[in-house]
């Protein structure tokens, strides 16, 4: 394993080497913040290695070197501004315009020339990626970190589960097979014998009588693999504890506890639809624009107030923000988020469902289940008391299991505007079925339909 990832390393290296020496007639640009910056302008409609809404820009350099006769020059102008570049009456802009249905690109007249050197160092010679594994620490901060751990999770149970199923049904199998040779065997040494003597039972008879004894182990060894796999599916990939670090040190206790920040005035989508969304930069800055350093009571240790006084800084750089002039001087930065908590996309998860319509029932039920531990935000239900943490991590499993349980154990409140409504005549049928003063739990609504969560 160790030996394997040498080489692996060593082979990025040599490719790096190999891309970097082929691709040196353009170096003047810095691949690594290139990559950033393409990240968070370009990819929505750019790929590097396919079509996507634009055409592919892996090498676009040499391609349009080569197949245009135009240089750095052009890129530089149809980046900056493509409407322009074509008014101008530019044959190759207008050309490629046409050939992709006049799709507009977006213009980008903030970027800098430098920065646009960096875009197209990278299109050139995208830096090999750190393995995973290496990059502890500070480096593992980057958006594949959640893909990469969920992956390498999923791979071993996945594999390790697979193959045990796959052997034990195997082996249940071949005893089965064993078994029932046998009993035929048996049964043809008796038949002969026997041939002569009474023919009670034919060998016919036995043969079907056995033959139901398989079938039915077969079935229950069928019940049994089915029960098995839910089981796998419904507790698979444990993301409990995962807690990656951030680009700035946003601290949710000093936000949301000690100064009892309204999680919803920065997650404010929560209430209206699927997702819930990071803030961006412009709500940090309706507070940061006044508030510039830390002169809180609280202190984590280890930290000072000039740690907490430096991350503050970079919500000015990320956005641009002269503190001593107030103003904005138009050079931004992208501050990328690792995401800690990310659904399959086959999964459909919405907020509002839970914290509009369910809030009374999942704030009743969650404090009926945990009296110690009264809750008074929604949200905390789920994320756990964020409001004490300083590094926000998954409080719960998040697996397929856990939403079902919470759904087979939480009553609904059908008394609420939304429910009434909608579940009216539901409601009735189900006060019918279960009687009036019964629980209905969410399962009861549908809560465990399979397409009620998966697309
Ligand atoms: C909203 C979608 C969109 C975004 C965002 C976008 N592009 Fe484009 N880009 C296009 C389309 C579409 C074309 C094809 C030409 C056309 O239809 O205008 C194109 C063409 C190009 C070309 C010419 C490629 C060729 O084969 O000649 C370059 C270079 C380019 N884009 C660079 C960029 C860079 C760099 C960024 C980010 C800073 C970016 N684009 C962001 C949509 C986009
Ligand atoms: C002042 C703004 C602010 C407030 C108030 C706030 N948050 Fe956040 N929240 C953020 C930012 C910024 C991030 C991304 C950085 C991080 O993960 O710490 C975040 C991340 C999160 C995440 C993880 C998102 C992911 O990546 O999956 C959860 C869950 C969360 N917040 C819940 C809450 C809850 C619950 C409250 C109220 C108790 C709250 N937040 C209050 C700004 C805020
Ligand atoms: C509603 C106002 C408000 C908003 C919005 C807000 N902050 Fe703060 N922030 C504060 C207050 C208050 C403090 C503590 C200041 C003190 O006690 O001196 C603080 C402190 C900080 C600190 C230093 C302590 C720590 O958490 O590490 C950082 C960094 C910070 N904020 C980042 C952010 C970021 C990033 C955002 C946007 C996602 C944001 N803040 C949004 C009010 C806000
Ligand atoms: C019923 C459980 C539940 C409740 C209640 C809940 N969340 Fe979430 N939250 C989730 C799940 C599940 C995800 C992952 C969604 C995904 O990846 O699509 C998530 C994701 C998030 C994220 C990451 C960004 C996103 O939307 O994927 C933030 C931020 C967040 N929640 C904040 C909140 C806040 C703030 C509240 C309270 C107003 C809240 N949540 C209430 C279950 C819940
Ligand atoms: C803390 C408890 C809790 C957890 C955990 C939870 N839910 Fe729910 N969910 C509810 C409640 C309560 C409702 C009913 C809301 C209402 O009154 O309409 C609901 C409703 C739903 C509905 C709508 C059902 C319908 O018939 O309209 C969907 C879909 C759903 N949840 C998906 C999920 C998914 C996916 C997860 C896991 C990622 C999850 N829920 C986790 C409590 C929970
Ligand atoms: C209350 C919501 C909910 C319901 C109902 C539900 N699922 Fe899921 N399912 C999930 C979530 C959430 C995941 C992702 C879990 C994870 O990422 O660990 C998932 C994952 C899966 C997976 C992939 C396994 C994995 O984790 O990769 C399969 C297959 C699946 N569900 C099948 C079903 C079937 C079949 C039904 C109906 C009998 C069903 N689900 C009903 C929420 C639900």
């Amino acid at each position: 394993m160790i030996s394997w990832r040498k080489h692996y390393k060593r082979g990025l290296i040599a490719i790096g080497l190999l891309l970097s020496t082929s691709a040196s007639i353009y170096a003047q640009g810095d691949a690594k913040n290139g990559e950033k910056l393409f990240k968070a302008n370009c990819t929505a409609c750019h790929a590097l290695d396919k079509q996507l809404v634009g055409p592919a820009l892996g090498g676009i350099v040499d391609l349009i070197k080569k197949e245009q006769n135009l240089d750095t020059d052009w890129l530089h102008k149809w980046i900056k501004d493509n409407k322009a570049l074509r008014a101008s009456g530019d044959k190759y802009a207008n050309e490629i315009f046409e050939k992709f249905n006049k799709t507009e690109m977006t213009a980008f007249p903030n970027l800098t020339d430098q920065e646009i050197d960096d875009i197209l160092a990278y299109t050139s010679n995208p830096p090999a990626p750190e393995p995973a594994a290496e990059a502890t620490g500070a480096g593992a901060a980057d958006t594949n970190s959640v893909a990469a751990l969920e992956a390498a999770k999923m791979q071993s149970m996945n594999s390790k589960i697979i193959l045990l199923s796959l052997l034990a049904i195997g082996g249940l199998l071949i005893w089965l097979l064993l078994k029932l040779k046998q009993l035929v065997k048996l049964q043809q040494t008796d038949e002969l014998t026997g041939l002569n003597a009474t023919r009670a039972v034919s060998f016919g008879d036995l043969y079907r009588k056995y033959d139901y004894i398989g079938k039915g182990i077969l079935v229950l060894l069928g019940i049994f693999a089915a029960y098995g796999l839910w089981n796998w599916l419904m507790w698979i990939g444990v993301y409990k504890g995962y807690k990656p670090e951030q680009p700035i040190y946003f601290s949710h206790k000093i936000h949301a506890g000690e100064n009892k920040i309204d999680c919803q005035l920065c997650h404010s989508s929560a209430k209206y639809g699927k997702v819930s969304e990071i803030p961006s930069m412009n709500v940090c800055m309706n507070c940061h624009r006044t508030i510039s350093e830390y002169n809180g009571k609280y202190m984590e240790p280890g930290k000072d107030k000039a740690f907490y006084d430096g991350e503050i800084q970079k919500i000015y750089a990320a956005t641009g923000w002269d503190p001593s002039s107030q103003k904005y001087t138009g050079k931004t930065q992208p501050v990328e988020w690792t995401r800690i908590h990310n659904m399959p996309d086959f999964v459909y998860f919405n907020h509002a469902q839970h914290v509009v319509a369910g809030e009374q029932a999942i704030l009743n039920s969650y404090n009926q289940k945990n009296p110690n531990a009264k809750i008074d935000v929604v949200c905390k239900a789920c994320h756990g008391q964020v409001d004490t943490m300083n590094v926000v991590q998954m409080a719960n499993d998040f697996t397929m299991g856990w939403c079902i349980e919470c759904h087979r154990t939480t009553e609904v409140d059908m008394n609420n505007g939304y429910n009434k409504e909608y579940f009216k005549n539901l409601h009735d049928k189900l006060k019918k079925q279960y009687g009036s003063g019964a629980k209905i739990t969410v399962d009861a609504i549908g809560g465990l339909e399979c397409g009620k969560c998966h697309y």
